[in-house]
């Protein structure tokens, strides 16, 4: 009964903006600190929430002091947490997230963590299959491969953001299983070997999602869907820190896909709203609701009509 149901990354970021890249022996003075929710599908799902979605989160945490904020920022952006496990005796996961001042850059060192994955068996019948969509990003792969499954045969469609996820022999039956297939720039290159996006598209094609869009970081995003192919840019802002930015911009793709636009407007909505979450620190604190997306984009070129953006989809 969820718009949104996302199974994959929950952890905590502790961010520090640095004015240059520490080196070996260096003590630096940070210029800001932030601590806040981060993962992937988590933030996908706080930007759902911040932009009028209904959206849960499904997976396993620890009871330490990170799982106590993952559980509390979601409460707080209002992403459902009837399905959020915990586990006794676990800690959860964190970075430690270093942002360059100059460019806005992030640098990502993952804390060691216990806390075990959500297991296949462990997600509630009927859960997934409710859904409008389903969002994943590769981690907790057997549950995640499950509950793609589920999607599939209740007719729910897939939104993979294939990322920092490992290559592995299974990512091949996940990607199987996606409709909407939205790559990073370093997936594309890390899984189809080459730089050049048109010949990263034709090996992705052979999966059989209807929609692939790779995202680029500061060149924009390319998209194809029914034979056709399109770049979509960045909107310039003042970046503070691109933590985060493609994660809300899988969060606002669905908001979009939600909304029944055309592909170009939800892809260009996608872009807006991440380049809003960079003018600040950490990946959620910039997250913007709907409206201020509509005055964001009020003040910029665009072809079309964000005015039914307030309405709930
Ligand atoms: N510096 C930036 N300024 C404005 N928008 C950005 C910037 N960096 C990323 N974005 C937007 O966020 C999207 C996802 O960013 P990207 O860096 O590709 O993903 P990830 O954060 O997963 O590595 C981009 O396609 C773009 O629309
Ligand atoms: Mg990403």
């Amino acid at each position: 009964m969820f718009d949104v149901v996302g199974l994959g990354c929950a952890c905590v970021d502790f961010l520090g903006v640095v004015p240059y890249m520490p080196g070996l022996d260096d003590e630096i003075q940070m210029l800001a600190a932030s601590r806040q929710g981060g993962g992937e599908v988590a933030t996908a799902l706080v930007a759902l929430a911040r932009l009028g979605s209904t959206a849960s989160y499904v997976g396993q945490i620890g009871d330490d002091p990170s799982g106590d904020l993952i559980a509390t920022e979601f409460e707080q952006y209002g992403v459902d947490t009837s399905h959020l496990l915990v586990e006794r005796g676990a800690t959860s996961q964190t970075s430690i997230v270093l942002v360059d001042d100059e460019s806005g850059k992030r640098t990502i060192l993952g804390v060691p963590f216990t806390a075990s994955e959500i297991a296949p068996d462990q997600i509630r019948p009927g859960f997934v299959e409710k859904a409008r969509y389903l969002l994943l990003d590769g981690t907790a792969r057997q549950a995640a491969l499950e509950a793609a499954r589920r999607a599939r045969s209740a007719g729910v469609p897939v939104v993979l953001d294939a990322d920092v996820v490992a290559l592995d022999s299974e990512i091949e039956a996940l990607l199987d299983l996606t409709d909407i297939l939205i790559p990073s720039k370093s997936f594309s290159q890390r899984f189809t070997g080459t730089e050049n996006v048109e010949k990263a598209l034709e090996t992705f094609r052979t999966f059989g999602a209807s929609i692939i869009l790779i995202t680029l970081g500061e060149e924009g995003c390319v998209c194809h869907a029914d034979g056709d192919t399109f770049h979509t840019p960045i909107f310039e802002v003042d970046v503070v820190d691109t933590t985060g930015a493609g994660d809300v911009f899988h969060g606002a793709f669905v908001r979009g896909l939600l909304q029944d636009w055309e592909l170009p407007q939800t892809v260009e909505f996608a872009a807006a709203v991440a380049a809003i979450k960079c003018a600040k620190l950490g990946g959620r604190a910039g997250i913007p609701t709907a409206e201020e997306t509509a005055s964001f984009l009020a003040g910029r070129e665009t072809q079309f009509d964000y005015s039914q953006l307030t309405a709930h989809g």
